[in-house]
C-alpha cells in the first residue's frame, strides 16, 4: 500500500466513526487517536523521507487536506451534542410550555350561577326529559288543545305523538306531581323551538325556571325573591319594573324588567335607548295547573318564574349574536374561560 493510499484509508476510516460516535468522550478519544502528536496521521507522515519531491507534495497535500476534513467533522459532531444533551444548554429557569385545558362552557357558567343564586335561597335543583308529551309540555300547564296560546312556542314534534319540550316548565308540573308542598324547585336545561335561526333566535337553547309552592304565599313573596336574584345576579343598585303579561298556566302574570346595567337606566345601544331590559316571565301558579297535579288551589298558592339563559348571557357580556354560542369557535369560548 503506498503513503498515498494509507492516508486515504485512514481519512474514510476516521469519517465513519467520528460520524458514528454518540459521547463526547469518544470524540476526544478519535480526536487524538487520529490528529494527535502521536496519531496516526503523524505517523504516516513520518515516512514522507523516503519518498521522491515530486511524491511528498503530492501526500503532504493530501495529508493537509485529510486534516481539516477531520477537523471539520469532529467540530459538526462535538457541535452535535453540545446543543442536544449537553445539560448546560438547558435553562431549568425559563417557564415551560402551558398546556391549554379546556373550560366550561359560557352557556353552561352562566347557566350554573342562576341555580346557584337561587340555591343560596333554599332552592332545589329537579330536571326533566328533553323529549316531553304533549301533556307536560302544554296541557298540564293550562294550554287547552286548539288555544292559540300554543302558537307561542313553535314545536318540533317527534314520533309517537311526542314532542321536544319547548320550555322547562313541564318540569314544574311533573315535579308538582310528585311532590307534597311547601316545594321550592329550579329547573335548568336545554329547550327546542321550531324557528327561524337568527341573530335573537335559535332552534336549541337554554332556559332556567323556578317555582314555590306553600300556603300563603302571595305576588310579594314572588317580587322578594326575583329582585334579590336580580340583584345578585346583575348588580345590587338594580331597578325592577313589573309589567303585566301573560301566560296561560300563570295568573296573573308578569313580565320582569331590569335598569339596563350599563347605562344605568340612562339609555343606550344595549337596552335600545329605553333604559331598561327585560330579563325574566312569572306570575302566580294557574289553580288550573296545581289542579291538574292533585293539589288544592284554596289551601296551596304558589309562583314560578322563567328565563332565557342565552338571552341573560348576551346582556351580561354583550354578545350580539345568539350563534356564536353554539359554533364552537374556541376563540370566542377562550374568552370566557
Ligand atoms: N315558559 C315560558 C317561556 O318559555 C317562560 C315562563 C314564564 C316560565 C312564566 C314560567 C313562568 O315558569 O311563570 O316563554
Amino acid at each position: 500500500m503506498t503513503l498515498l493510499d494509507e492516508v486515504a484509508k485512514l481519512e474514510q476510516e476516521a469519517i465513519e466513526r467520528i460520524g458514528s460516535a454518540d459521547s463526547l468522550d469518544l470524540i476526544n478519544e478519535l480526536k487524538i487517536k487520529y490528529l494527535g502528536r502521536k496519531g496516526e496521521l503523524t505517523a504516516i507522515l513520518k515516512n514522507l523521507k523516503s519518498l521522491s519531491v515530486d511524491e511528498r507534495k503530492e501526500v503532504g497535500g493530501k495529508a493537509n487536506k485529510v486534516r481539516a476534513a477531520l477537523d471539520a467533522s469532529l467540530e459538526a459532531t462535538i457541535a452535535k451534542f453540545s446543543t442536544g444533551s449537553d445539560d448546560s444548554s438547558i435553562d431549568p429557569t425559563m417557564p415551560g410550555t402551558a398546556q391549554k385545558v379546556g373550560t366550561v362552557h359560557i352557556i353552561n357558567q352562566v347557566m350554573g350561577e342562576i341555580c346557584d343564586t337561587f340555591y343560596g335561597m333554599g332552592f332545589e335543583i329537579a330536571r326533566g326529559p328533553h323529549v316531553e308529551t304533549d301533556h307536560y309540555n302544554f296541557e298540564s300547564l293550562n294550554f287547552p288543545p286548539d288555544h292559540p296560546a300554543r302558537d307561542m312556542q313553535d314545536t318540533f314534534f317527534v314520533e309517537g305523538g311526542r314532542l321536544l319540550r319547548t320550555h322547562t316548565t313541564p318540569v314544574q308540573a311533573r315535579e308538582l306531581e310528585k311532590r307534597k308542598p311547601p316545594i321550592k324547585i329550579i329547573s335548568p336545561g336545554r329547550v327546542f323551538r321550531n324557528e327561524e335561526i337568527s341573530t335573537r333566535a335559535h332552534v336549541s337553547f337554554h332556559q332556567v325556571d323556578g317555582f314555590l309552592v306553600d300556603e300563603n304565599v302571595t305576588v310579594a313573596d314572588m317580587k322578594g325573591a326575583l329582585v334579590a336574584f336580580c340583584r345578585a345576579f346583575f348588580g345590587e343598585e338594580l331597578k325592577l319594573k313589573f309589567r303585566p303579561s301573560f301566560f296561560p298556566f300563570t295568573e296573573p302574570s308578569v313580565e320582569v324588567d331590569v335598569s339596563c346595567f350599563l347605562c344605568k337606566g340612562k339609555g343606550c345601544q344595549l337596552c335600545k335607548y329605553s333604559g331598561w331590559l327585560e330579563i325574566l316571565g312569572c306570575g302566580m301558579i294557574h289553580p288550573n295547573v296545581l289542579k291538574a297535579a292533585g293539589h288544592d288551589p284554596e289551601k296551596y298558592t304558589g309562583y314560578a318564574f322563567g328565563m332565557g339563559v342565552e338571552r341573560v348571557a348576551m346582556l351580561k357580556y354583550k354578545v350580539n349574536d345568539i350563534r356564536l354560542f353554539f359554533n364552537n369557535n374556541v376563540r370566542f369560548l377562550r374568552q370566557f374561560s
